[in-house]
């Protein structure tokens, strides 16, 4: 379990950092929080002491801080310090080397490699040649800078400056803790979710796919530092944010998606539920109850072999086996020239767990692995490493 100290400083946005507080907490960290006096203003002790289960450190130093050193201990404690939001204030003392407050006195203690900052300010702020020498130099010296979102601002102007999404945040932080050379300068392309094949133009045939596994992996790969890019089918899960996703809900379009995002360097994870058939008898038209007995299917193409035909990239691929059937995978495997196959069980379909088995093209295959499809994602971007 990883320990996190967040800094929270006199920003408006400082409302919002319970919300990434609560987030943390559920991601398995241990979290601490530090707040400037100013950060008061905008968010309150009590509501953070009872999320987080520790209590806030302030600039209000009692007899045991100053005996413990606080802002010594809290600078070893923490394996990542992030600050956010982190004022134009804030940022500047940081900078100049000021430790006039319990926060600034942290980050003077604390190695600048494991300190993130999430500035957020109004955009004339934001645009200082001031501020942007400040974040220059921190950059320089390795503080982890996460980008600012664009948009309308709290004060009424619009532009960048504005905190980004809660969960971009989270994801930037992961991404600094778990960054990974073995994914970095990889891109991983990467369909979720079930297709929809019309049957009309108001009507589809499809599957149960939640896409969340595909949506797990991922996330996971960003988190490794990988440039990912998400296609996604029908999906019932939401996706971040911070994921680069394209949206193709049939066939046709996801195999389209497909090769224009693909490249000599890019890795394919096949996890989207394509359809088996498509409607022969498709209407251009809103069939009338009357006019539409019976449902003519026909097979649709085979997505992975038409990639597999026309690119030498590395192929995963998922087979959905009633019993897990090995043998079957294993064959499917081998047909499809995959260089790996993450079998499952039907019962995965849709749901939040699952059991899967990794087999590769050498003729590894994995012990049996269970638990949630976020676990599982771990463990398969892992074996992913060395495909
Ligand atoms: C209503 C209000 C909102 C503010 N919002 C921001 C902000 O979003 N970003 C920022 O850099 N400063 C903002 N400020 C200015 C800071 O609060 C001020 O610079 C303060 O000294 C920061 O102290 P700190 O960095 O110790 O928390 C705001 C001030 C007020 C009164």
């Amino acid at each position: 379990m990883s320990n996190i100290l967040i800094g929270i400083t006199g920003g408006i946005a400082a409302y919002k950092i319970p919300e990434l507080v609560r987030l943390f907490i559920k991601g398995g960290y241990n979290v601490k929080t530090v707040l400037t006096q100013k950060a008061h203003l905008f968010v309150t002790g009590e509501t953070l002491e009872v999320l987080t289960g520790n209590k806030v450190y302030t600039d209000n130093f009692s007899e045991d801080d100053i005996i413990n050193a606080e802002h010594i201990e809290l600078a070893k404690w923490a394996d990542v310090i992030l600050i956010a939001p982190a004022t134009f204030n804030t940022v500047g003392k940081i900078v100049s080397g000021i430790a006039d407050n319990l926060l600034t006195s942290v980050i003077a203690a604390a190695d600048g490699k494991k300190v993130v900052l999430s500035p957020s300010m109004n955009v004339n702020m934001w645009d200082n040649p001031i501020f942007q020498e400040n974040l220059k130099k921190l950059k320089s010296l390795g503080f982890g800078i996460i980008e600012p979102g664009s948009g309308y601002l709290a004060c009424g102007d619009t532009g960048h400056g504005r905190l980004p999404e809660i969960d971009t945040i989270f994801a930037a932080v992961k991404k600094y803790m778990e960054r990974d050379k073995g994914y970095v300068e990889k891109k991983y392309v990467i369909t979720a979710g079930g297709t929809e094949e019309a049957i009309d133009p108001v009507r589809v045939i499809s599957n149960r796919s939640s896409g969340k596994m595909g949506m797990e992996i991922a996330k996971q790969l960003y988190f490794k530092g990988a440039d990912v890019v998400l296609i996604k089918g029908r999906t019932s899960v939401e996706i971040p944010s911070y994921l680069y996703t394209i949206e193709a809900y049939d066939t046709q379009s996801m195999l389209k998606a497909i090769k224009e995002n693909i490249s000599n360097n890019s890795i394919l994870v096949m996890a989207a539920a394509i359809s088996d058939f498509v409607v022969e008898n498709q209407g251009n038209h809103k069939f009338h109850k009357s006019e539409l007995n019976v449902l003519k299917l026909k097979k649709n193409i085979d997505v992975t072999m038409a990639i597999r035909e026309n690119y030498e990239i590395p192929v995963v691929g998922f087979a959905l086996e009633n019993g897990m059937d090995i043998e079957r995978a294993k064959e499917k495997l081998k047909n499809k020239q995959l260089n790996a196959i993450i079998l499952n069980d039907v019962s995965a379909i849709g749901n939040n767990i699952s059991t899967v088995r990794i087999i590769k093209e050498n003729g590894y295959v994995s012990d049996k692995i269970s638990g949630s499809k976020e676990e599982i994602a771990v463990r398969i971007v892992k074996e992913l490493k060395n495909i």
